[in-house]
């Protein structure tokens, strides 16, 4: 296959270019570079790279391919809410515009990185694709927004599909810190204790960023009719967990680690379980390689490799809110900027 994968210097799309590359496809990376500088580890390299913004993609740039996957966001809820209009202006407007250019192209097919983040709240159950969107943050509406505008793009020849993924974890060669499991595992490798910012009780999914890019991989591959126009939970209907859960099973592979609740933790207004039985539906045959436990021990001897600690926990390099407050400039063309 020849692949077109945006954001791919990012913490899921370097995971996703490795998958690719192993599998033996043609791929070309597009990425603004937000995070140039804050590689932990050396990422596996596309075959071509183009540092461009996504909104500048012409339908002759994407001519050829037989996969555009849409990775490239303001990924980040905090920035979302100190400047809703730049993601607003890159994740919905951008990514509609990237998928008209794609359609105008001849791309086939359309993998839109979609969020679990879009059901907000769930109630006692696990939440299916038919469930309730709520969104709580602008990013999550972002994604909603993305979704309906796209999906309106889907024809015989277009077949646009939105990966809604549970939240990311594990190692990566861009790693982040600001995703709940990653957080709790960070901190304790940095202070020997465990900071949850709520009351422990808010319900997410996980995910290993691993596994997300290989759900991307398997997606490309599937018959397009299985999958033309669906919204599809990325992730394993076991692999729900409750913040105070995860914390205690980090508390269980740091030695001495102990688990702290900040001074005015309350329940977070985000909590949500998800059902992703029909991943298994369309993909009988796809496993995910973690679970929670071997993915936060394998990150957890990358900490003790890397020495990570307090420096690397309150500096800029792992939080992308910290980089992209700095780093404005690099997104300022944009109308809304
Ligand atoms: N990490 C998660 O937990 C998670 C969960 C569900 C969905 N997602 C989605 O998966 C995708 C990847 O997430 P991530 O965690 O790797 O994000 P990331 O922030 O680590 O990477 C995003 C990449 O996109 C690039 N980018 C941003 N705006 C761009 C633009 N206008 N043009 C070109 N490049 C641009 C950045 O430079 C960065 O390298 C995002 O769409 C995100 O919303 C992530």
């Amino acid at each position: 296959m020849k692949v077109l994968v945006t954001g791919h210097r990012g913490y899921v799309g370097s995971r996703l270019i490795e998958v690719l590359k192993d599998g033996g496809h043609h791929v070309t990376g597009c990425d603004l570079g937000l995070f140039e500088g804050c590689e932990w580890e050396s990422p596996v390299q596309a075959d071509e790279s183009l540092v461009a913004d996504v909104r500048e993609l012409t339908p002759h740039a994407l001519e050829g391919y037989d996969c555009v996957m849409h990775l490239a966001a303001i990924s980040n809820d905090p920035m979302g809410e100190l400047q809703p209009e730049l993601t607003f202006a890159v994740n919905r407007d951008g990514s509609v515009v990237l998928a008209r250019a794609a359609k105008e192209a001849g791309v086939p097919r359309f993998l839109f990185a979609g969020s679990c983040s879009v059901y907000g709240k769930s109630g006692t159950l696990p939440v299916d694709e038919a469930g309730v969107l709520a969104p709580r943050t602008a990013y999550a509406r972002s994604k909603v927004e993305a979704e309906e505008q796209i999906k309106l793009l889907a024809d015989e020849d277009f077949a646009p599909v939105f990966l809604r993924s549970a939240t990311a974890y594990g190692h990566s060669p861009m790693l982040r810190i600001d995703l709940v499991a990653n957080n709790l595992l960070a901190s304790a490798h940095a202070f020997g204790s465990i900071r949850i910012m709520s009351d422990g009780t808010p319900w997410r999914p996980l995910i290993h960023c691993r596994d997300m890019a290989r759900a991307f991989v398997a997606l490309a591959e599937a018959p397009t009719e299985r999958i033309r126009g669906l919204a599809i939970n990325i992730g394993s209907t076991d692999e729900n967990y409750q913040v105070r859960e995860i914390a205690r099973q980090v508390a269980s592979i740091v030695p001495n680690a102990m688990i702290e609740y900040a001074a005015d933790a309350g329940p977070d207004d985000r909590s949500y379980q998800v059902d992703f039985s029909l991943l298994g539906r369309i993909l009988p045959d796809f496993r995910f390689e973690y679970s929670l436990r071997s993915g936060i021990e394998e990150l957890s001897r990358k900490f003790r490799e890397h020495g990570f600690g307090a420096a690397d926990f309150d500096g800029p390099r792992f939080v992308r809110l910290r980089t992209l407050q700095a780093r404005r400039e690099l997104i300022g063309h944009s109308e809304a900027v």
